[in-house]
């Protein structure tokens, strides 16, 4: 599939067929994250790949409700979550993205006014996974409302690194509906913001 086709006809699909997806497919996906820029080359980004059903149920109850002014929904991909094949668990090292050679852990560590840039390095990583898995036929959404902490805890996750997102993989069970985009002349400007 051509680039911006990729990019464009992508969507967050949140129905999906039990069909299984192989390694190969999965091990594709993985490589393109692998090869995303980072912070001087600092690729803070870990996977987990999680099959086992059981580990898949626990991922489903960290999904964060979703609270609307009358009531609470379910995430809208829960129920995408509980059928699908493979979910991939997007981690990230704290502490070297965006470092300099300051002391480790102290704010003085950090080059710009952003702080710690796992969550920029990790999102390019994400954004080619799932493109990656778009051009092979299967189905993601990103997902970032899930609570961070239960997810280290149900998958080992070791000190010093941070749980950032995570998406499902399998093959798709719908027509994505494309969400309507900003225009152009509202998001880019010419020479200075705004204009
Ligand atoms: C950082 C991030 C977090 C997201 N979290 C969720 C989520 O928790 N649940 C969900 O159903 N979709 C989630 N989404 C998917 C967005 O709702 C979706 O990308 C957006 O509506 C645009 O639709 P499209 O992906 O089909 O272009 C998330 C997307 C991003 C980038």
């Amino acid at each position: 599939m051509e680039l911006f086709e990729a990019i464009k006809t992508r969507r967050s699909i949140r129905r999906y067929k039990t069909d299984p997806v192989d390694d190969k497919k999965i091990e594709a996906i993985l490589e393109a994250g692998r090869w995303a820029p980072s912070w001087a080359n600092t690729q803070c980004w870990r996977f987990v790949v999680v099959r086992d059903a059981k580990v898949r149920a626990k991922l489903v109850d960290t999904l964060m409700k979703i609270k609307l002014p009358d009531r609470e929904i379910p995430n809208p991909a829960a129920a995408a979550m509980n059928t699908v094949p493979v979910i991939i668990v997007v981690c990230a090292k704290i502490g070297i993205a965006g470092a300099g050679h300051g002391s480790p852990g102290s704010k003085a560590q950090y080059v710009t006014d952003k702080g710690d840039w796992f969550m920029f390095d990790t999102a390019l990583a994400v954004q080619n996974m799932v493109l990656a898995a778009h051009a092979q036929g299967l189905g993601t959404v990103i997902i970032g409302a899930f609570e961070a902490t239960q997810v280290g805890k149900i998958l080992s996750v070791p000190e010093g690194y941070r749980v950032v997102a995570l998406f499902p993989v399998g093959m798709p069970d719908q027509e994505g509906k494309a969400p309507p985009r900003k225009e152009l002349s509202e998001i880019a400007f010419k020479d200075k913001f705004g204009k």
